[in-house]
């Protein structure tokens, strides 16, 4: 079936506006996961004070966030996203920090509504592989920054190094009630549909990027219990959410179980479980 790209488009709007309660109710762990993949990202743009930043499919913002404190008191950050309750989300989060030189915009990545060369720098964590055309939006992204302006990017490498998002697809696939983009080596856009370092460079050098470059970074994704995880998991994937929860409630049981048992290798000396995961990062100047 060949790939429907307004409708991707549709759906991941809709998908992206509900999912952003389960995302304001986990950032903590969210920030936790990304904490070293923001300071990697922020570190390559180099914010100094009184540029202008922008962030793109920012979801809660954690990564503007970082570079607003640096670009202040003169400059800011435009935290931008498809969806206004992941903004309303970021917004609640810039408040409790303190943070008063952030603008909010509803942007689609693919079509940025904002002037050519008006950015000094560009960052997007785990946005660009799930947008209908990649391609597209890097070109966008390389015509809104100035010349030179540096762009620092993250996307989930392969699903085979995830296994926080492995097991989940492989026990829903081995039950017939696995769909498209959670489906390992399903087809993109999703979640890992970029995870293979060649294909972000090549990508960033056909959108014209120069100084390309891209590395892999391990991260640990904790959690206190099986319960915490298949909660977190619930509100953080819309996908394993709506095809699990469209389910007999004996046969959520029964996935929930099998589950407990992929995991419960990962489990720790202390009882939490540490589950390994792999992002790619990438910067590239414009
Ligand atoms: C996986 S979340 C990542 C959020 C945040 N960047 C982070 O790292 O926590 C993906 C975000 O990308 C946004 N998104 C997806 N496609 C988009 C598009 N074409 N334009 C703008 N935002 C998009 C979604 O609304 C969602 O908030």
């Amino acid at each position: 079936m060949s790939f429907d790209a307004e409708a991707h488009r549709r759906a991941s709007l809709q998908g992206w506006e509900e999912a952003a309660s389960g995302w304001v109710r986990r950032q903590e762990l969210l920030r936790e996961l990304g904490a070293p993949v923001s300071h990697w990202m922020v570190q390559e743009i180099s914010p100094q004070p009184g540029q202008r930043v922008l962030e793109l499919a920012a979801g809660l913002g954690e990564t503007g966030m970082l570079a607003a404190e640096l670009v202040a008191p003169m400059g800011g950050v435009i935290i931008s996203d498809q969806a206004e309750a992941m903004l309303e989300g970021a917004r609640a989060r810039a408040l409790q920090l303190g943070l008063s030189n952030i603008e909010f915009q509803v942007l689609g990545a693919e079509w940025i509504d904002l002037p050519l060369a008006s950015v000094d720098a560009a960052l997007c964590r785990w946005g660009y592989m799930l947008m209908a055309d990649p391609a597209a939006a890097l070109a966008e992204t390389r015509r809104v920054l100035r010349p030179g302006g540096r762009l620092a990017l993250a996307v989930w490498d392969r699903v085979e190094l995830n296994p926080w998002a492995l097991l989940p697809a492989q026990e829903l696939a081995e039950r017939g009630i696995a769909q498209g983009e959670d489906a390992p080596g399903g087809a993109p856009p999703g979640p890992f549909a970029l995870g293979h370092a060649e294909r972000v460079a090549e990508l960033l050098a056909g959108a014209g990027f120069a100084e390309v470059h891209v590395e892999a970074l391990d991260l640990d994704r904790r959690h206190e219990s099986f319960q915490e995880l298949w909660d977190s998991t619930l509100d953080l994937s819309r996908r394993f959410h709506d095809a699990v929860l469209s389910r007999p409630q004996s046969e959520v049981h029964e996935i929930m179980a099998s589950l407990a048992e992929r995991f419960a290798p990962y489990t720790s000396a202390q009882g939490t479980l540490v589950v390994p995961g792999r992002t790619l990062v990438a910067s590239a100047s414009a």
